[in-house]
């Protein structure tokens, strides 16, 4: 029987959708040794920290969180002499030697590539006592390989490639994943296969890069081969993040018009509408040529939703780059931008870049941004009015038990009232049609049709 029989524990992920899927392998693995999740640190004798060092914001925010726990007591029953606390994920790769000194009461340390050894190192410190530390700079399984346990059943994360290449010069992320790697296109199918078998109405593919799948393995990126080996699995939605604009080919976009399973939704980071910029980001692509790809995507299918990333206050951004910024949002039209300020990344190539903007400039940037954004997406939105869409449903709303949440095709949130004598669990996990009444910035409403 295995030491972690019975033994709790509780998870906290942070981060991408990378630490979304890696803590569903690790939620999934600990259960197959008989481990139990609990959903509170005061009911769990093991405590996991799944981190994130994309912002300076988020690891100041762990170090405080994990500081917090040490004085919790186990739960009551409890056969270990104290409560386990793993710290892994991306700050877990960055700091393993820094940890123990800075947090003594952490137990375990783990990175990006050694998933499948926490279990060994759970046992080690549970025997043993001490730090347990195991970071790798490289690995040659992926965590996707291991057991799983899905937040939610019928949504599954597919990675395709793992790491990234492209050293954005802002960007950490390259440091903390390694080196891009694809899986085997038969390997991607298959585990679409499978999960389609189980019940899966989702799938969303994930890379850091997915327009590079496969270049390490086939020598030409087969993005499209992969879109379309997980089409034919019949699933019933297929999605993928991230695409990066000097890497999206003719052939993918071409996919928009003919995989009817590919959603209308296209997540492209932009970063940033000026050129200087892009070109000190290392970005290597043109406003222009961005703004053509969105072209292209539209001729192809003109009801696409576009979401963006964009940073505020890169090193050196003047006020006119900033408005080409400003002028690119408002010329796409998204229905979703994820907007940062930029933050500082030791060990970047931007880090020591100079940078003498005020921050009350950048604050103000920044904010001007969110209202441009948040008319778009309100305007967008507008177009679903009358409309009937298919909603993926999820749950009910957080604020009204009476309310089901979901997404469309456009992956924008809908809510609809339960009509009489429907419960919200028997729709969960199936798609409902809604007629949408009303568009927010944010979200969609309107009424369930029975069919
Ligand atoms: N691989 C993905 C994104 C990974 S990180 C891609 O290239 O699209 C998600 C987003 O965080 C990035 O798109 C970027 O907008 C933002 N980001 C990354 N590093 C940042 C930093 N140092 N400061 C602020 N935002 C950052
Ligand atoms: Fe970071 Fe750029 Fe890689 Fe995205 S593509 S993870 S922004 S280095
Ligand atoms: Fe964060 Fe690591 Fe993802 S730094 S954004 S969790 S790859």
């Amino acid at each position: 029987m295995s030491m972690l029989s019975q033994k709790t524990f509780c998870l906290y992920t942070y981060g991408c959708q990378m630490n979304e899927h890696d803590s569903e392998r690790i939620a999934g693995m600990l259960e197959s040794h008989g481990a139990v999740q609990v959903s509170s640190v005061e009911q769990a004798e093991i405590a996991i920290f799944v981190t994130c060092c994309i912002r300076e914001a988020a690891d100041v925010r762990l170090m405080g969180q994990v500081a917090s726990i040490k004085n919790i007591p186990l739960p009551q029953g409890s056969e270990l002499s104290k409560r386990i606390v793993c710290i892994g994920g991306c700050i877990g790769q960055r700091d393993a030697e820094k940890l123990p000194e800075a947090l003594p009461h952490v137990d375990v340390v783990f990175g990006t590539q050694n998933i499948e050894h926490l279990v060994s190192l759970i046992e080690a410190a549970i025997i043993q006592g001490g730090h347990q530390v195991e970071v790798l700079d490289s690995s040659t399984s992926f965590s996707t390989e291991l057991p799983s346990k899905r937040v939610h059943p019928w949504s599954a994360w597919l990675p395709v490639t793992v790491g990234c290449n492209n050293f954005c010069t802002y960007c950490i992320v390259p440091y903390v994943r390694g080196r891009e790697r694809s899986r085997t296109l038969e390997d991607v199918v298959e585990e679409a296969r499978g999960l389609v078998a189980d019940g899966v109405k989702e799938i969303t593919l994930l890379g850091q890069n997915v327009n590079s799948y496969g270049r390490d393995l086939y020598g030409e990126p087969r993005f499209a081969d992969v879109l379309r080996g997980v089409a034919e699995t019949g699933v019933e939605r297929l999605r993928f993040a991230t695409s990066h604009p000097k890497d999206l080919t003719r052939e993918v976009i071409e996919l928009y018009g003919s995989l009817g399973n590919l959603m209308p939704s296209l997540h492209l980071p932009v970063q940033s509408g000026s050129d200087a910029i892009l070109k000190a980001m290392n970005r290597r692509y043109t406003a222009e040529h961005y703004l053509g790809l969105i072209e292209e995507v539209r001729k192809v299918n003109p009801d696409i939703s576009f979401s963006t990333d964009i940073i505020v206050g890169f090193p050196g951004e003047t006020e006119e780059d900033f408005q080409a910024t400003y002028d690119l949002v408002e010329r796409v039209g998204y229905s979703q931008v994820f907007t940062f300020i930029y933050s500082r990344r030791e060990g970047t190539p931007a880090a020591s870049m100079q940078d003498d903007t005020p921050h009350e400039v950048i604050q103000r940037r920044f904010d001007s941004l969110v209202d441009l954004v948040q008319e778009n997406a309100f305007a967008q939105n507008q177009r679903f009015v009358g409309r009937t869409v298919d909603v993926l449903v999820e749950g009910a709303s957080k604020r009204d038990e009476r309310v089901l949440a979901g997404h469309s095709p456009h992956n924008i949130t809908v809510h609809a009232p339960l009509p009489e004598g429907v419960r919200i669990d028997d729709i969960v996990g199936t798609v409902v049609p809604v007629r949408i009444d009303e568009a927010k910035a944010w979200y969609l409403s309107g009424a369930m049709l029975r069919d």
